[in-house]
């Protein structure tokens, strides 16, 4: 105790007369900052990915912003390459990393990569299964629960006027623009937002189902080949993610459909330029895929690794919601 207070007092005199009266150097202050700042290597799977590059900006402000060495690297769609870059980053001897795999399949491998190497690791956007990350308890996942996404853009429809069967004919007729199928997001956005029609008791016939890649010229391409292929059968366009949705979009408009009057077409996301084409009832909706909240959260799980937390095996995921954007809320998200 009492030698608490003595520091305490020291302490403060040091702050009223400046660190030269207490023989604090500016050099050796320097010096005493390198050695306290950690360094976290972050690996995303590819830089030219719209909803990525809002993640990857916000996530790398946030950890500059608290005093971290970051590096950013890009993986260019290919999971040899991202092997690499995690094995320099170990070698380096980062004190943590944020992964965004390439391929979900390549998890267990990553996992088992960063427990040899014993270094507390964050993955993020793409979920591997419970099991695969049970073997290593300084890991943790942050992303979202895909499944939320697929059931609000179902509800979107639901909630236009005629709940999605525009020409009256008993079913609701649609295409559905699918990212990369290996990623779990593509999957359970496919499947649940057919599955919040069918719940409602909706019959739907699937016209199409191609994958675009989150890709927005290929989203673009699958739209205008469709619209082509099947015209006015086709009454609603799910797509997985918002840039195909915009470039659906461009192929809708080019075809003479008009959004809201005969098609409805729904992403997720919520980037900015899905966001205006809501604002101007161009989209039906989307869904907030919430970049920010997600990089805050994936900071806040890495700085309680760097702290000593451990997961318990089942508890390793860490969810941040998702917001539907309608016309009439999309002024809350610009
Ligand atoms: C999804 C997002 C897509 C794409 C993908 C990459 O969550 O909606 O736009 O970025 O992640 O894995």
């Amino acid at each position: 105790m009492k030698m608490k207070k003595m520091l305490a007092i020291l302490l403060a005199f040091c702050m009223l007369f400046g660190m030269a009266a207490c023989g604090n150097s500016g050099e050796s202050e320097g010096e005493g900052e390198t050695a306290e700042t950690k360094t976290v290597g972050v690996c995303i799977y590819k830089f030219d990915d719209a909803f990525m590059t809002t993640y990857r900006n916000a996530l790398e402000a946030i950890l500059k912003e608290k005093g971290y060495e970051v590096t950013v690297v890009d993986g260019n769609n290919d999971q040899a390459k991202q092997t690499e870059q995690i094995n320099t980053f170990i070698t380096q001897g980062v004190d943590a990393l944020i992964i965004n795999p390439v391929m979900t399949s390549a998890a267990a491998q990553m996992i088992a990569t960063v427990k040899e190497a014993d270094i507390p690791t964050v993955l993020i956007n793409r979920e591997p299964t419970a099991d695969e990350m049970a073997v290593f308890e300084k890991l943790v996942y942050v992303g979202c629960d895909a499944a939320q996404s697929g059931t609000y853009q179902g509800e979107l429809i639901l909630e236009t006027a005629n709940q999605g069967d525009i020409n009256g004919d008993g079913k609701i007729s649609y295409i559905m623009i699918q990212g990369d199928p290996e990623n779990i997001d593509a999957k359970l956005r496919t499947e649940y937002s057919v599955k919040a029609l069918t719940d409602a008791g909706k019959t739907v016939e699937e016209l199409d189902l191609q994958r675009g890649d989150w890709d927005r010229n290929k989203g673009q391409e699958i739209a205008a080949n469709d619209l082509a292929k099947f015209g006015d059968q086709i009454e609603v366009v799910f797509c997985n993610n918002d840039d195909m949705a915009v470039g659906a979009l461009q192929s809708i408009k080019a075809a003479g459909r008009v959004v809201g009057e005969d098609i409805y077409l729904v992403g997720v996301d919520a980037l900015a330029a899905a966001l205006d084409c809501v604002a101007a009832g161009e989209m039906t909706g989307t869904v907030l895929n919430d970049a920010e909240g997600q990089a805050a959260k994936a900071v806040e799980c890495m700085e309680g690794l760097l702290a000593g937390d451990t997961y318990a095996a089942g508890e390793q995921s860490v969810y941040v919601d998702y917001v539907k954007v309608t016309p009439e809320n999309v002024g809350d998200f610009m």
